[in-house]
């Protein structure tokens, strides 16, 4: 952590969910309406345009940071994925968040846990296929987020989207009292969408990954005016390859909300990609909006 980045010493950090309901409990005593922002660290910009809309539409706006191991495959890094709670930390506080609350694995996942939530038909297909139990993983712990934290309001970055639309459905299905605010993508200047994994990125690989966005616009384009979208897939799919992308997991255009597969663009829909560059697994979305 440099200098520039000190935490300031009355910055709460909850580490228990009795600590965490102290201070919602308390704003919401103060008729304060509260924003939680689900996180698993490593925070960037993206993250913390999450806080920034937050601070919009409450007074008061917790951050968790939990890397939920539930969520990550065996193969997959959960292990190496980066961990950095005091610069987090200190990121929060200078954007105005009010607290963090940073529980371990204990005390998400105490001896005994038995509890899975699902969400059948927006979790299948696209990463779904990909990350078996993946959504499950998610599902799970963005609810008892929810259930620890109580907001009137909790965020969740549109890069994410097929996550974004479980979140949707699972706080409908299970009647959980909490709107749901999905928030634009923040991009690089060359459009990559900013993400944790980019990090795990050589430079040659960072100069090739602007080519996801790129292809994704061009074709979201073209679909929006009427283009089959097979054509586009099959265009999209070889400009990644050509463009040094070892493989494409899928290339997709689904209804917005639903996530059913479309062939022609009629109402709105969207574009969605993951992809790997060498080893690290980049993924990314579009809206398509019939013209
Ligand atoms: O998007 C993420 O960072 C995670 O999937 C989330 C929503 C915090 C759940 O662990």
């Amino acid at each position: 952590m440099n200098a520039a980045m000190t935490l300031p010493s009355t910055f709460p950090i909850c580490r228990s969910v009795a600590a965490l309901r102290q201070y919602v409990g308390e704003w919401h005593r103060q008729g304060l309406r509260v924003a939680l922002v689900p996180t698993m660290g490593a925070l960037h910009a993206g993250h913390l345009s999450l806080v920034a809309r937050g601070l919009h539409l409450a007074d008061r706006v917790v951050t968790s940071v939990f890397v939920n191991p539930i969520q990550f495959g065996p193969k997959e890094d959960f292990a190496a994925y980066p961990r950095r709670e005091a610069e987090d930390a200190a990121l929060l506080a200078k954007a105005g968040a009010h607290a963090l609350y940073a529980p371990t694995v204990d005390v998400m996942y105490p001896e005994g846990f038995s509890t899975t939530v699902t969400v059948d038909g927006v979790s299948e297909g696209l990463c779904g296929a990909f990350r078996p139990g993946h959504f499950a993983g998610v599902a799970t712990v963005v609810s008892k987020l929810l259930l620890q934290a109580g907001p009137d309001v909790a965020l969740f970055g549109e890069k994410d989207y097929q996550q974004l639309q479980v979140i949707r459905r699972m706080v409908r299905d299970l009647d959980i009292p909490v709107h749901i605010e999905g928030v634009p993508t923040v991009r690089e200047a060359d459009g990559l969408a900013l993400s944790s994994r980019n990090a795990y990125l050589s430079a040659e690989q960072r100069s090739v990954a602007p080519t996801l966005h790129q292809t994704l616009a061009t074709a979201a384009d073209h679909l929006a005016k009427g283009t089959a979208v097979d054509t586009e897939v099959a265009w999209g799919t070889s400009q990644l390859l050509a463009a040094g992308f070892a493989s494409v997991d899928y290339l997709e255009v689904r209804d917005a909300v639903t996530l059913k597969p479309v062939s022609v663009v009629e109402r709105p829909a969207r574009i969605l990609v993951a992809a790997y560059l060498g080893k690290t697994r980049l993924i990314d979305n579009q809206a398509v909006v019939p013209a």
